[in-house]
């Protein structure tokens, strides 16, 4: 699949399916007596936010958002627009916000700030990758898989014009699929 298209795998399959099994284990560990109401952000974190639900025993409900900053394809500008809003009230649920990625951190700087609004009891951050290097405005994520080099990196959600996200794996193109 992709054949000839990928550069190099950053995180292999095995090492996605063992990290959501410990971000699985704490979470588990934390909310064990609550119930956790999951928000994903569409449509990159679908592939970790199912697998992460199932690999935690604890009910857990599923929200979505889909969100859309204002930018280039390959980088946000922290001004965002609801493309579609969560359907129900969160007043006084335990939030876990599940991100595929934080680059710049605009976009779920914002989007926490607008979920916190809406008087949730906690509101915590659960993201599968985060670049350091590309951080512009500091968040706090309690759950986190991995830190990843400022590279644009596409599967497992992630996309490159609508392509990839049903990669196993997380891995880079090559450059001139970009041009
Ligand atoms: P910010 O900069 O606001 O961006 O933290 C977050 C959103 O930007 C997208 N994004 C990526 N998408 N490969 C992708 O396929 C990447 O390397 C990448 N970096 C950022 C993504 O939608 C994320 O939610
Ligand atoms: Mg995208």
């Amino acid at each position: 699949m992709y054949d000839g298209e990928i550069e190099k795998v950053l995180i292999s399959e095995e090492e996605i399916v063992q990290k959501t099994r410990e971000l699985a284990e704490v979470i588990a560990a934390d909310y064990a007596d609550k119930e956790v109401l999951m928000i994903g952000v569409l449509k990159g974190a679908v592939m970790f936010m199912s697998d992460l639900a199932r690999a935690l025993p604890l009910p857990v409900q599923l929200e979505f958002m889909a969100v859309s900053s204002y930018g280039s394809s390959t980088s946000s500008s922290g001004i965002v627009r609801i493309l579609k809003d969560l359907d129900k009230d969160i007043t006084g649920k335990d939030v876990l916000v599940v991100e595929d990625i934080i680059d710049s951190g605009l976009t779920l700087s914002w989007l926490l700030k607008n979920l916190g609004a809406r008087n949730p009891s906690s509101i915590e951050v659960c993201t599968l990758l985060r670049k350091p290097d590309a951080i512009k405005v500091p968040i706090e994520v309690k759950y986190l898989g991995f830190d990843i080099p400022n590279e644009f990196v596409v599967g497992y959600g992630l996309d490159y014009a609508e392509r990839y996200r049903d990669l196993r794996y997380i891995g880079t193109l090559k450059p001139e699929i970009y041009s």
